[in-house]
């Protein structure tokens, strides 16, 4: 007790965070801040298809089984993601030679399998993720729209809900943060499937950002995708900043971190915040963006940094 999902159990909000799987397995640091702090556990790779499913015609769940049962001996949620994205796609189905029929039926099938084996038990699925192109406006022009055609988000959706229709089934996308064209382009899509009656339950926001660069519309933007009769959800936050930290990157840090917090509050049915990972030592970023750091709430050595205070601080207050 005592953690972050605890003090913000008054709000009904879930605190959650990936999960990496090296340190899932092997650093007993990272389980105790891990089961201390927080309420909800995003797989970081877990439930991605390249992991579940290495080759053709043969699932293993092992990871992901343990992850799901970890959650539940430890009365954490579980957010599953994701089942329809154009990256952790197996090497076998990306480079494979299948014809758009065939392609259609292995997705349909994997996404059944998926959700159908986890029924009950996660209740929350990134069903499609990020099909949004980075700022046109445009669906991506990815693996599935080029296979399947813009079909394929109202198709998966509507295979997912088959296989569990209780689980809450999200759209999930980064760079939509604030009101802008992407934004724009999503809040079509998902006011189009609802008026179509496609099963979809809410929106995900990403938000991996700079400390430079809050999301300074991102309340609003909740506002108006609550208003479709949605839920909304920050579903991978971190505030990354350029080279060593110093005292003024925490604060700036804390800040974003906070004014991010701050705003799903204010949104009735934004009903959690997820950071992408909570240590330093075990970070997409330095990978991603070399040079680039220091973007989650505890240092490399565990250590809370500014952002997590102000954090405790924001739920505390009346
Ligand atoms: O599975 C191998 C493992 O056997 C090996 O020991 C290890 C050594 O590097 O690599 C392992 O796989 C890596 C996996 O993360 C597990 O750590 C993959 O190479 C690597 O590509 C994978 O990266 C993840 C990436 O998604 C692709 O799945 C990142 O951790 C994860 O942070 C990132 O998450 C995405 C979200 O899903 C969607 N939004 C953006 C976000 C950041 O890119």
């Amino acid at each position: 007790g005592g953690g972050l999902q605890q003090l913000a159990k008054p709000w009904h909000l879930d605190i959650g965070t990936a999960v990496q799987p090296a340190p899932f397995e092997r650093d007993e640091r990272y389980r105790t801040t891990l089961t201390q702090e927080f309420g909800s556990i995003t797989a970081e790779s877990q439930l991605k298809w390249d992991v579940l499913q290495p080759a053709e015609g043969q699932f293993d769940w092992s990871g992901a089984d343990a992850l799901v049962g970890f959650a539940e001996a430890n009365g954490m949620a579980v957010r599953g993601h994701t089942l329809v994205w154009h990256m952790a796609l197996p090497a076998w189905l990306e480079k494979g030679s299948f014809s758009p029929d065939q392609l259609r039926e292995l997705l349909r099938s994997y996404i059944q399998a998926t959700v159908g084996r986890y029924r009950g038990r996660i209740g929350v699925w990134d069903v499609v993720n990020e099909p949004l192109a980075d700022a046109s406006g445009q669906l991506r022009k990815s693996f599935w729209l080029n296979a399947l055609g813009p079909g394929y988000i109202a198709d998966a959706l509507r295979w997912a809900h088959e296989a569990d229709p209780q689980a809450k089934l999200y759209i999930n996308d980064f760079g939509v943060e604030n009101l802008n064209r992407k934004s724009d382009a999503l809040y079509t899509m998902v006011a189009k499937l609802r008026a179509d009656g496609v099963p979809v339950d809410g929106v995900g926001f990403q938000t991996h950002v700079t400390i430079d660069t809050p999301p300074k519309t991102l309340r609003d933007n909740l506002r108006r995708f609550a208003d479709l009769g949605v839920e909304v959800a920050i579903t991978e936050l971190d505030v990354r900043s350029a080279g060593a930290a110093t005292d003024t990157s925490r604060s700036g840090q804390a800040v974003v971190y906070a004014g991010v917090l701050r705003d799903c509050l204010a949104v009735p049915r934004c009903v959690s915040v997820t950071v992408w990972g909570f240590t330093d030592a075990y970070s997409w970023i330095p990978h991603a963006y070399p040079g680039w750091g220091n973007a989650c709430l505890f240092d490399d050595a565990f250590r809370p940094k500014t952002a997590y205070g102000q954090i405790r601080q924001v739920l505390t207050e009346a």
